[in-house]
C-alpha cells in the first residue's frame, strides 16, 4: 500500500481512508512521521490509522499532554502532536523515546520538530494542501 507515488485526496474522508489502509498494515514499533502545515490533514490521517487498527474511540488531538494513547485495536496507537514543542530536548524530557520504539504504532504530527530524533525506519508522510479540498500525500 505504501506507494512512492503521490496520492491526491479530495476530502477529509478520503484522507481518512488513506490513513485507514495504512493503519491496517502497521506493525508493532512502526513510527508514522507526519509533516505538513496547519490544517493540512495530519489529524485526519491519524483518525484513519486508528480506524484501520480497529480502534473505535474518537481520536482528538493531544494538546496539553502531547500524547494520547488508544487501546482496543489490533495494536495500541500513540498519537503525538508536537505543535507546542519548543525543542527536541523538550521532547526527550517528556519521554519521546518511549514512543519512538514503542509497544504499538506511533503517529507524530509536527515531526519536523524532532527531525534529528526520528528513527531511520520511520514512515515519513508529507501532506500538502494544493487546492481548496485537495491534499497531496507523499510517502517517503
Ligand atoms: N482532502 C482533504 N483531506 C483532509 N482534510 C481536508 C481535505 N480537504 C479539506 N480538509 C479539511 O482540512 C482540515 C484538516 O484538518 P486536520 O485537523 O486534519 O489538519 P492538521 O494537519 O492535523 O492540522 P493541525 O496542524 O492544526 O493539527 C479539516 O478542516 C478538513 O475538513
Ligand atoms: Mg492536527
Amino acid at each position: 500500500m505504501i506507494t512512492s507515488q503521490p496520492v491526491d485526496t479530495h476530502s477529509f474522508e478520503e484522507t481518512l481512508r488513506f490513513g485507514e489502509r495504512l493503519g491496517r498494515e502497521l506493525q508493532r514499533g512502526d513510527v508514522v512521521a507526519l509533516f505538513g502545515d496547519l490544517g493540512a490533514g495530519k489529524t485526519a490521517l491519524v483518525k484513519g490509522i486508528a480506524r484501520g487498527l480497529g480502534i473505535t474511540q474518537e481520536v482528538t488531538s493531544p494538546t496539553f499532554t502531547l500524547v494520547h494513547e488508544y487501546t482496543g485495536g489490533r495494536l495500541p496507537l500513540f498519537h503525538v502532536d508536537l505543535y507546542r514543542l519548543d525543542s527536541p530536548e523538550q521532547a526527550l524530557a517528556i519521554g519521546i523515546e518511549e514512543y519512538l520504539n514503542g509497544p504499538g504504532a506511533t503517529a507524530i504530527e509536527w515531526s519536523e520538530k524532532i527531525e534529528s530524533l526520528l528513527p531511520a525506519t520511520a514512515i515519513r508522510i508529507r501532506i500538502t494542501a494544493s487546492d481548496n479540498n485537495v491534499r497531496r500525500i507523499e510517502v517517503a
